[in-house]
C-alpha cells in the first residue's frame, strides 16, 4: 500500500529520501513526508505527488545523514499533511512511518488520551508513536520501546522509528507488512519495497514477520518480537527497477492477482468477529438506525464494480432479505429512478472518481436517499459525498483490468450481507457464523488456486488462436461470467459475451461451432445439474468447453479441459471462481504477445461521462 525509506551512512539523507519517494510512486500515493535527524527532528510534510514535498523541502533546512520517509496511501483519515507521515509524539522527540493497519488503535488512542497525550492526526499509526513516547520516558532504550510497545499492537505494520536522542540510528519492524534492509559501503537503506533502494544497492536483507532491526551506519542488529537475536545472511538481488516494481513480477496484473489472499485478509481484518458471529463494520455504525429501516437497496457502479454490484443483489438478499436492484452508474441518471428515504443507494467503485457513479450518488442525495460506499480509495470524491461506507482495503490497484479491486468488493459485500441481515434480524446466528467462517478460510482456498496456476497457464496456451469465447453462469456465477468476458476482451482483444446459462438458448448458442469454445462455471453447488444440462447442449453443436468446477465434480465426459477450485458455501464459491477467470485472461494476454498492463483505449479511471 503505502511506501516507506529509510536511510542511515555518511551522504545527506534528504536526496536519498526523495530519490526513494520518487521510485515508489507508481504504487500510488495521495501525500508524502520525511523527518531527517540533525540537531533535532525536521519534519516535513506534503499533499499530493512527491514533487509537491520536494517543493516543500526546499524551503526548509533538513541537513543530517539520517531520515526516515514515506508516501501515503490514505486507509485511516482523509489525505491531508496532518494525517501525512511521518507521526511524532507529544514531545516530539520521535518520528514513526507505518504502513499496514493497527486493529486495536481505537481502544489504544483512547487509553493514550486519557493519560494526557495529545493526537495531531486522525492516523491509527500515530499511536505507535506515543506507545513508544510513554516507554522511552520510563528510561527504556528505544529497541526495547520498539518492541514493548508493539507487543500492545494487533494488526499489521512495517515501520521505521527514528529517535532525536539517538542519532545514526533506526529501528525497523515487520508485521504483515514488507520491509527490506539494503547494505551498502557504511550506508544502510531500509525499504518497504526494493524498488525504493534498487539503484543504491543489491545487497539486501529481507526482514520476516515479528522481526525487529536496528540499523547504524556501522551494522544491522536484529531480534525477534520475543527479544531473542537473529542471524541472516545478506542477499543478492537480480531485479532491474522495473522488476522491482512489480516485486519480481513481469506485470502488475499478475502481482495483483498473486496479492489475493492477502488482499481478502485486509478486507476482513477487524471486520470477522467468530467468537460473537458478527459482522464488524465500524464504517455503518453511524447509519445503523436508518439501515435498521430500509426497504430497498439501490447499488451502482460501472465495469467490474457493476458486476460486483449484481453478485451483491445474490448475496445481500440471501443474507439479509432485503430488495436489491443494480443499476450502471451511466444510466441511472438518464432515467427518472424512483427513490425513497427508506431507500439506500450503494455505489461500488475501486477509485471512487468513476463520474457515472458519482453523479447517480449525487442524484440520490438529492432525492434523500441514503447514500452508501463501497470504495477502494479512501478521501475519494464518492467516498467523501457518501452518507457512510466501508473501504475495501484492496492497496492501490495500478493494473487497468480490475482484479483484486473486484474480489475485495466481493468480500466487503458479503460483510455488509452479512451485517444487514444481523441488524434486521433476518439472518441466523448460525448462517452468520457460517458465512463468517467461510471467509475466514477463503485467502487459504485463493492461495490454494494461485499455487496451481500452471493448469490455467497450459490451457490458455492451447486456446491462445481463439476468436470469441463465450462465458456462462448461474444464480451467484452469473455475474462472474460477465466479468470474466469483460477481462477477457480488456486485456487479450478475444471478443467475449458473458451470458447466464439459462438465456444462453435465447440466442448464444446459435454461435456455437467447433470454433466457438465455453468456458462454463459449474461448481457443485444448487444449480450443478442444470449447468450440465447446458453443457450437453453445448456439445452437442460440437462447441469447446472449459469447465471452472470444483474438486471432484462429474464433468470429465462433458468438458474438453476442466480447472478446479476448492469449494466454499455457494455464497462465497464467486470469489474463488474468479481467480482461474483473471489468470485466464492474463496468460490469454501473454500467449498472444499483449501487455495485459497497458490494455489499448482503456483508461483506468473513467471521470468523464
Ligand atoms: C474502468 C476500469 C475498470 C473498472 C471501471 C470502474 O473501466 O478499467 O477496471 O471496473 O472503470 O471503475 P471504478 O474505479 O469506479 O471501480
Amino acid at each position: 500500500m503505502c511506501g516507506i525509506i529509510g536511510y542511515v551512512g555518511s551522504k545527506q539523507a534528504t536526496p536519498i529520501l526523495l530519490k526513494g519517494l520518487k521510485a515508489l510512486e507508481y504504487r500510488g500515493y495521495d501525500s508524502s513526508g520525511l523527518t531527517v535527524q540533525s540537531d533535532r527532528l525536521v519534519t516535513v510534510r506534503a499533499v499530493g505527488e512527491v514533487s509537491e514535498l520536494v517543493e516543500r523541502v526546499q524551503h526548509v533546512r533538513t541537513q543530517g545523514t539520517a531520515g526516515i520517509a514515506h508516501t501515503r496511501w490514505a486507509t485511516h483519515g482523509i489525505p491531508s499533511v496532518e494525517n501525512a507521515h511521518p507521526h511524532a509524539d507529544c514531545a516530539g522527540g520521535i518520528s514513526v512511518v507505518h504502513n499496514g493497519i493497527i486493529e486495536n488503535h481505537i481502544e489504544l488512542r483512547e487509553e493514550l488520551i486519557a493519560r494526557g497525550h495529545v493526537f495531531a492526526s486522525e492516523t491509527d499509526s500515530e499511536v505507535i508513536a506515543h506507545l513508544i513516547e510513554e516507554r522511552l520516558s520510563d528510561c527504556r532504550p528505544l529497541f526495547a520501546a520498539v518492541r514493548e510497545s508493539l507487543a500492545r499492537v494487533r494488526g499489521t505494520y512495517g515501520l521505521v522509528v527514528i529517535s532525536k536522542e539517538i542519532p545514526q540510528t533506526l529501528i525497523a519492524a515487520r508485521m504483515g507488512s514488507p520491509l527490506v534492509i539494503g547494505v551498502g559501503d557504511g550506508e544502510y537503506f531500509i525499504a518497504s519495497d526494493p524498488s525504493a533502494i534498487i539503484e543504491q544497492t543489491k545487497d539486501v536483507i529481507f526482514l520476516d514477520d515479528g522481526e525487529l532491526a536496528a540499523v547504524t551506519s556501522e551494522g544491522v542488529s536484529l531480534m525477534s518480537l520475543d527479544a531473542q537475536e537473529i542471524q541472516k545472511e545478506t542477499q543478492q538481488l537480480d531485479w532491474d527497477i522495473e522488476t522491482a516494481t512489480k516485486e519480481g513480477n513481469p506485470h502488475f496484473m499478475l502481482k495483483e492477482i498473486l496479492e489475493q489472499p492477502q488482499v481478502i485478509e485486509n478486507s476482513c481484518r477487524g471486520r470477522i468477529d467468530l467468537i460473537e458471529g458478527r459482522a464488524v463494520l465500524g464504517g455503518l455504525k453511524e447509519v445503523e438506525d436508518r439501515l435498521r429501516e430500509i426497504d430497498r437497496v439501490v447499488i451502482v457502479g460501472c465495469g467490474s464494480a457493476y458486476y460486483a454490484g449484481l453478485v451483491g443483489e445474490y448475496l445481500i438478499e440471501d443474507l439479509a432479505g432485503i430488495p436489491v436492484e443494480v443499476e450502471l452508474g451511466s444510466e441511472y441518471r438518464y432515467r427518472k429512478p424512483i427513490i425513497t428515504e427508506r431507500t439506500v443507494v450503494l455505489a461500488i467503485s475501486q477509485s471512487g472518481e468513476t463520474a457515472d457513479t458519482l453523479e447517480a450518488i449525487r442524484e440520490a442525495k438529492r432525492k434523500n436517499a441514503l447514500t452508501l460506499g463501497i470504495i477502494n480509495t479512501v478521501g475519494s470524491s464518492i467516498a467523501r459525498e457518501t452518507d457512510a461506507g466501508v473501504y475495501c482495503h484492496a492497496g492501490p490497484e495500478i493494473g487497468v483490468a480490475s482484479t483484486k479491486a473486484f474480489v475485495s468488493q466481493l468480500a466487503v459485500l458479503s460483510l455488509v450481507g452479512v451485517y444487514l441481515g444481523q441488524l434486521r434480524g433476518s439472518l441466523s446466528d448460525r448462517n452468520a457464523g457460517a458465512t463468517l467462517a467461510a471467509l475466514y478460510e477463503l485467502p487459504d482456498q485463493v492461495q490454494e488456486i494461485l499455487n496451481d496456476r500452471n493448469l490455467v497457464t497450459q490451457t490458455a496456451k492451447k486456446y491462445s488462436s481463439i476468436e470469441n469465447c463465450l462465458y456462462l453462469g448461474r444464480s451467484f456465477h452469473a455475474p462472474i461470467a460477465y466479468e470474466g468476458a469483460l477481462k477477457l476482451k480488456e486485456v487479450s482483444y478475444v471478443h467475449a459475451e458473458g451470458y447466464s446459462s439459462g438465456e444462453m438458448k435465447h440466442g448464444p448458442i446459435a454461435l456455437i461451432d467447433q470454433g466457438f469454445p465455453s468456458i462454463v462455471l459449474c461448481p457443485e453447488d444448487s444449480v450443478f445439474e442444470k449447468n450440465c444440462s447446458n453443457m450437453q447442449e453445448l456439445r452437442a453443436r460440437r462447441g469447446p468447453l472449459i469447465g471452472i468446477t470444483t474438486k471432484g465434480a462429474q464433468i470429465d465426459h462433458l468438458v474438453d479441459a476442466r480447472i478446479d477450485i476448492p469449494k466454499t458455501i455457494e455464497c462465497l464459491q464467486p470469489i474463488l471462481s474468479t481467480i482461474p477467470l483473471q489468470l485466464f485472461a492474463y496468460e490469454m494476454a501473454i500467449a498472444r504477445k499483449l501487455n495485459p498492463d497497458k490494455p489499448r483505449n482503456l483508461a483506468k479511471s473513467v471521470t468523464v461521462e
